[in-house]
């Protein structure tokens, strides 16, 4: 009977898009998947270091993991994968009390099968009832380059591909250059291939993945850069949709926008990391734009494309914030009006500038404070623009069932709106013209009336009356 792997994942696409990739490795090992840990004989669980928060699930994880081995007399092989794992190393397994067999680093997942295979020809126990001893690696090994046919995608409709890994920017709160190492671009002859074979296995959405993807040169076509290489991409036959993440504030150019402004297979969303709104903040953070140079970058995107929604990732109680810089934030939300926010109360991280230097000196409850207030000032402002859609008709391409509805469909549009809609799973990787009829502040419903997933068949709907009305 083949052996089974389970990966739980934790954290960013970047991660979501590394779990694709050890699956694959561990299917190529013989490995099959596995939804229920009770019944896996590896367990990954990729972690994410992003926030503290975040970084206790891994040893909440690892104790439920334990207390599992015990109950059921058999202990499988824990993995330890991502950003903790890289930050942490051989800790994790002090930590654990031993239960991580196997700790691999950000650069390393490609020795994931060599080493679970390491720990698999030891006992479970030592004659003394010691747990066997675990394997740590956190050396760098080629992980720009990746072999086609290996990922196992998780998505139907879309594909990630990375085009960038690691940053050189160290922004001052940041773990993910000490977690995800310095940039290194990858060929642009790897990335076209790998979206022709997305699109062959039939993705019709490619999301580019990198921690400044505008910061883009090919190592093999010099000259070729993020405009270029969107430019390539969106030759590609097949390619309906294209979305990256993120874009840095401070690395656009007019070429870009231009090219973003006419290629119509770009998606009409910019996430657009603001972070502050206060200059003071933006300075300590070390993100190298001001309010002003923000506000202004956001006037030229809006001039070329006002059609483009925007969203963002917002950081309160950094060090030193006052409820002036708070007040600043507030207003330049206000004012942006953005289509979505990820916030955050400000945790130190391990290795920071900020960790190093600043005194995390903002108090929890105001922490809490603040983002109760930033977070109803947003919802107010998605609820409006999403409202605004109501009656209208938005192209929406389909990409999951509801797992509590099995009749309901949801999909995105081209500006990341969520969409639900009836109708049957068939319909998932198609275009569909909806009419919104209904709306809330995290998504919209309505119901489709066309297909139009290729331009010449667009047509009225027929299959639709078969569905049934919620
Ligand atoms: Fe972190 Fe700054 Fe790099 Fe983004 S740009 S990954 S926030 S260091
Ligand atoms: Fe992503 Fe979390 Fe690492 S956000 S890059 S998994 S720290």
């Amino acid at each position: 009977m083949a052996r089974k792997y389970l990966i739980e994942t934790f954290g960013c696409q970047m991660n979501v898009h590394d779990s694709e990739r050890m699956a694959g490795l561990l299917e190529q090992a013989g490995y099959e998947a596995t939804g229920d840990a009770a019944d896996a004989d590896v367990v990954v669980i990729n972690t994410c270091s992003v926030r503290e928060r975040a970084e206790e699930k891994l040893y909440t994880r690892l104790g439920e993991l334990r207390q599992l081995g015990l109950d059921l007399g058999h202990e499988p092989i824990v993995a330890v994968a991502g950003c903790v794992a890289q930050q942490e190393g051989e800790a994790i397994v002090r930590r654990s009390a031993g239960v991580a067999d196997v700790v691999v680093g950000t650069q390393a997942i490609r020795r994931l099968p060599m080493l679970v295979d390491e720990v698999a020809h030891r006992p479970d126990r030592d004659r003394r009832g010691h747990r066997r001893p675990a394997v740590v690696d956190l050396g760098a090994c080629d992980d720009v380059t990746w072999p086609l046919g290996i990922t196992r995608r998780s998505d139907p409709v879309k594909a990630y591909v990375t085009i960038i890994e690691g940053c050189n920017e160290f922004c001052s709160f940041c773990v993910v250059p000490y977690t995800r190492g310095h940039e290194r671009m990858r060929p642009r002859t790897d990335i076209l291939a790998e979206v022709r074979d997305a699109v062959a296995g039939g993705r019709r959405e490619v999301q580019l993945l990198g921690q400044i993807v505008n910061h883009y040169e090919a190592p093999d076509d010099p000259g070729c850069d993020f405009t270029g290489l969107l430019e390539a991409i969106h030759d590609v036959d097949g390619v309906e949709r294209i979305r990256f993440a993120s874009p840095h504030p401070r690395h656009f150019d007019d070429r870009f926008l231009e090219a973003m402004a006419r290629l119509p297979k770009i998606c009409r969303h910019l996430h657009l990391p603001v972070q502050s709104g206060s200059t003071r903040v933006l300075g300590a953070m070390r993100r190298r734009y001001t309010r002003d140079s923000y506000l202004a970058l956001v006037d030229r995107i809006r001039a070329l494309m006002p059609d483009v929604a925007l969203s963002t990732d917002m950081i309160v109680g950094f060090p030193g914030e006052t409820d002036a810089d708070f007040d600043e934030t507030l207003s330049l939300t206000a004012a942006v009006r953005f289509h979505s926010m990820f916030s955050f109360k400000y945790s130190e991280r391990p290795n920071t500038l900020a960790e190093k230097r600043l005194p995390d000196d903002v108090p929890d409850e105001e922490k809490t404070r603040r983002i109760v207030a930033l977070q109803r000032l947003q919802r107010e402002i998605q609820s409006g623009l999403n409202a605004r859609l109501i009656g209208g008709e938005v192209a929406v391409l389909v990409d999951a069932a509801s797992r509590r509805r099995g009749t309901e469909l949801s999909g995105r549009t081209s500006t990341n709106v969520v969409v639900n809609l009836p109708g049957p799973a068939d319909w998932i990787g198609e275009t569909m013209t909806v009419r919104v009829e209904r709306a809330g502040a995290h998504s919209v419903w309505g119901r489709a009336v066309g297909i139009q997933d290729i331009p010449e068949r667009l047509t009225p709907l027929t299959r639709l009356d078969i569905v049934g009305h919620r």
